[in-house]
């Protein structure tokens, strides 16, 4: 079976202290950083921004996998492409011209990502599905780390991958929100390629084995 991608979340990382944090994170089997950056517009809370992410991408070693919970997302392309990312996802619901802003994000040199709220359906997607990289999909309404896995995600997941199989669509199908070892199993086999984990990884006595058995949950 296919490798499966972990991305640990930093929004639920001790923020006091995160330079012990991404070290951990650096030294682990996670594949990708995930940074979740809001708004309190888009999302009803507000997390971390340009000048925190400065500093944490210097000392990441991983690929940076930035989530963009705000309005307006394309005003910070070149944001976003100053800490170094190698993914920008966009949220559908803060994007009326999606298709501009992937192509921007594109021709910026980043892959480009879309993201759907739990009430989004897939199908929305249809028209774009081809020229997206990943297509982010939130198990938890966004906003908020530690929250509960929302069930319908593995029908999404499963429509997701007729989707790019039907379409011959490259897409990896990324879940955010409440991913642990106990659905881990579940979400590799409805067809996703890489979870975020928030909470199951910081919370986890050991960092580096939460990680190891994501990255293995068969
Ligand atoms: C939620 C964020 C998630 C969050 C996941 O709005 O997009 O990335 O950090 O945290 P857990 O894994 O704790 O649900
Ligand atoms: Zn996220």
């Amino acid at each position: 079976m296919k490798d499966m991608k972990v991305a640990p979340s930093l929004l639920s990382a001790n923020f006091a202290d995160l330079k012990s944090d991404l070290e951990k994170i650096n030294q682990s089997e996670a594949d990708w950083l995930h940074l979740d950056i809001m708004d309190g517009v888009f999302v009803p809370n507000i997390s971390f921004g340009f000048p925190v992410l400065k500093y944490v991408a210097e000392l990441s070693q991983k690929p940076l996998d930035v989530h963009l919970m705000i309005v307006q997302p394309e005003k910070f392309i070149p944001e976003v492409k100053a800490l170094g990312a190698m993914m920008m996802n966009v949220h559908y619901e803060a994007c009326p011209h999606l298709h501009r802003v992937i192509q921007q994000i594109k021709e910026a040199g980043m892959k480009a990502g879309v993201t759907l709220n739990p009430a989004t359906p897939v199908a929305m997607l249809e028209d774009i599905i081809m020229d997206v990289d990943m297509v982010l999909l939130m198990s938890v309404n966004p906003g908020f780390g530690g929250q509960k896995f929302i069930p319908n995600t593995f029908k999404k997941i499963a429509q997701l991958r007729e989707m790019i199989t039907r379409c011959q669509a490259s897409a990896l199908i990324e879940v955010d929100g409440g991913v642990n070892v106990q659905n881990a199993p579940l979400l590799k086999k409805a067809g996703a390629d890489v979870l975020v984990a928030g909470s199951s990884v910081f919370r986890a006595p050991d960092m580096g084995e939460a990680i190891h058995q994501l990255k293995n949950a068969e």
